[in-house]
């Protein structure tokens, strides 16, 4: 049966994108319409998108208009992501600002996410519920807490004579979760009945994603190590009760790569393009990448991080390890921006290993291809990690992954241990607990396996030979939406 749905999320490339979210919400309609689904995206209307579908002061198509949404004019506006169709929600007084999506341009989240988001979800309700014609849908899915109230206003307040539509909550990262004031529940226009603990309500307050794991017919995660991993405390961080409380529908859906964006032998970033079989190519891209962050120029590795700098990703404890790092021959290029505290203690780290390791704060898409395509080996030490992508872009540019075993990392890598080398098997290095002896070991092990450059060439094969494309996951999703569309009819 060929299915409709309609995917919400609060950031998709190329329009908009702050992170991994966005890549998967960007790929995701491609990735699903081999199985019979059209999807649909519905995207806030930030100034970047709307500039970029060329909709500015009353443009675009408008498909529907509200006079009042959560006390807001607005319009809906029909347009085109990567070829499919894309609905954006313009709503000048909760979109129309400066800075990230989430935050002012000083960093400090807007006061009132709680309604802008509240607004999204709203929106996709009515619109998964009919409300707008000519547009149908068989099924909703919701991406992270930002949307996570599309499927709470399905349940308990959909739009008149809408049929029963059955939906997806796909949780990309438990650590955020939309937790809000209880002031807020009469400005939601949810029904009383939507204040319990069955619905909306969350420690005395207002729990966005709580509020849609519990309205969504099913709930999934992006790896199925985290999906496991989320039933406990340390990693369910409050929500682990209903993790469990849902038993099997809670599954994980590993994340693809947009292979077309992300493949070594076709991208326009790198100085030179290379494939798994003429891999002594990438020595050009090295060569940039050393003058890009001005290293020395030298035959030893160089590592690369390309991350959000905060606490999920470990990046502190790679701090304490950087001395170890540049003392037994390694360099560093890091590409990131997060946490000033982090992103100080980086540059001074820099200021004292001149030559040795290169520093970034930022946000650069085309030096992050550049980094995946001339660096030896990419550090992901994160403390959890839902999937990761970075890992699964250095896989696919023979970049070798030095990975910390939680969540998707933990399903994306094979260690090279002896069993896995035997077998030919290993595509990086997998390090247990998230600590200053854990990751030098590994970093350590890393610059081993680097000098013995058959072994690393092969493990750097296996990588590149492995299909990280979306065609099994786009499978697996459209498969679910298949299953609960069957369910409910
Ligand atoms: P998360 O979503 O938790 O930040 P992921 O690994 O899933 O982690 O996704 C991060 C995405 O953002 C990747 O596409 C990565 O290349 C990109 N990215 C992160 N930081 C930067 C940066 N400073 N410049 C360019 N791209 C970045
Ligand atoms: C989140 C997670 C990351 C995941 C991404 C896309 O940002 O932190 O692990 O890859 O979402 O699902």
């Amino acid at each position: 049966m060929k299915l409709s749905v309609l995917s919400v999320a609060s950031e998709a490339v190329p329009l908009v994108k702050t992170g991994g979210l966005a890549d998967v919400a960007g790929a995701l309609p491609a990735a699903v319409a081999p199985y019979g689904v059209a999807m649909t995206t519905l995207l806030p209307g930030y100034p970047a998108v709307m500039q970029a579908i060329g909709a500015k002061r009353n443009g675009g198509r408008t498909l529907h208009s509200y006079n009042s949404l959560l006390g807001e004019p607005a319009r809906l506006v029909a347009a085109k992501l990567g070829g499919h169709p894309l609905i954006v929600l313009d709503a000048p007084n909760f979109f129309a600002r400066p800075g990230s999506p989430y935050g002012d341009p000083a960093g400090k989240d807007w006061a009132d996410n709680w309604r802008r988001y509240a607004a999204l979800g709203r929106v996709a309700a009515d619109l998964a519920g009919g409300a707008v014609k000519g547009r149908k849908f068989d099924l909703l899915h919701a991406h992270d807490w930002q949307a996570a109230m599309a499927p709470a206003y399905l349940r308990f307040a959909p739009v008149a004579k809408s049929r029963a539509v059955p939906s997806v909550m796909t949780i990309h990262n438990m650590a955020f979760q939309g937790h809000f004031g209880r002031e807020i529940f009469g400005q939601l226009g949810l029904p009383k009945a939507a204040w319990s603990i069955e619905g909306v309500e969350y420690h005395k307050g207002v729990g966005f994603l709580k509020a849609g794991m519990e309205a969504a017919s099913a709930v999934t995660t992006v790896s199925p190590t985290y999906a496991g991993e989320i039933r406990d405390p340390e990693f369910g961080m409050g929500l682990e009760g209903i993790i469990t409380s849902r038993g099997d529908q809670v599954r994980g859906i590993v994340n693809g790569i947009d292979t077309a964006e992300w493949n070594p032998e076709s991208d326009e970033a790198l100085a030179a393009n290379y494939s798994a079989r003429t891999l002594a190519k990438r020595v050009a891209n090295k060569r940039a990448l050393e003058m890009v962050f001005g290293l020395e120029k030298g035959d030893g590795p160089i590592f690369i991080v390309v991350s959000r700098l905060t606490w999920q990703k470990g990046m502190d404890v790679l701090l304490e390890v950087i001395d170890h790092l540049v003392g037994i021959g390694g360099r560093l290029a890091l590409l990131g921006s997060g946490d000033p505290a982090i992103e100080e203690d980086f540059r001074a780290a820099a200021l004292r290993h001149p030559g040795r390791i290169g520093i970034r704060i930022g946000y650069d898409e085309a030096l992050a291809h550049r980094m995946q395509g001339g660096g030896d080996a990419i550090l992901v030490p994160s403390r959890f990690e839902p999937c990761g992508l970075t890992q699964l872009y250095g896989l696919a540019y023979g970049c070798v992954p030095v990975v910390a075993r939680t969540g998707g990392l933990a399903d994306t890598v094979i260690d090279a241990n002896l069993a896995a080398t035997a077998a030919g098997a290993g595509t990086g290095i997998q390090f247990a607990g998230v600590n200053y002896r854990a990751l030098a070991m590994a970093v350590s092990r890393a610059v081993a396996l680097y000098h013995q450059p058959d072994v690393w060439k092969a493990i750097q094969r296996n990588g590149m030979k492995a299909d990280f494309s979306w065609s099994r996951s786009g499978k697996a999703y459209a498969d679910l939406y298949q299953q609960l569309v069957a369910a409910s009819r």
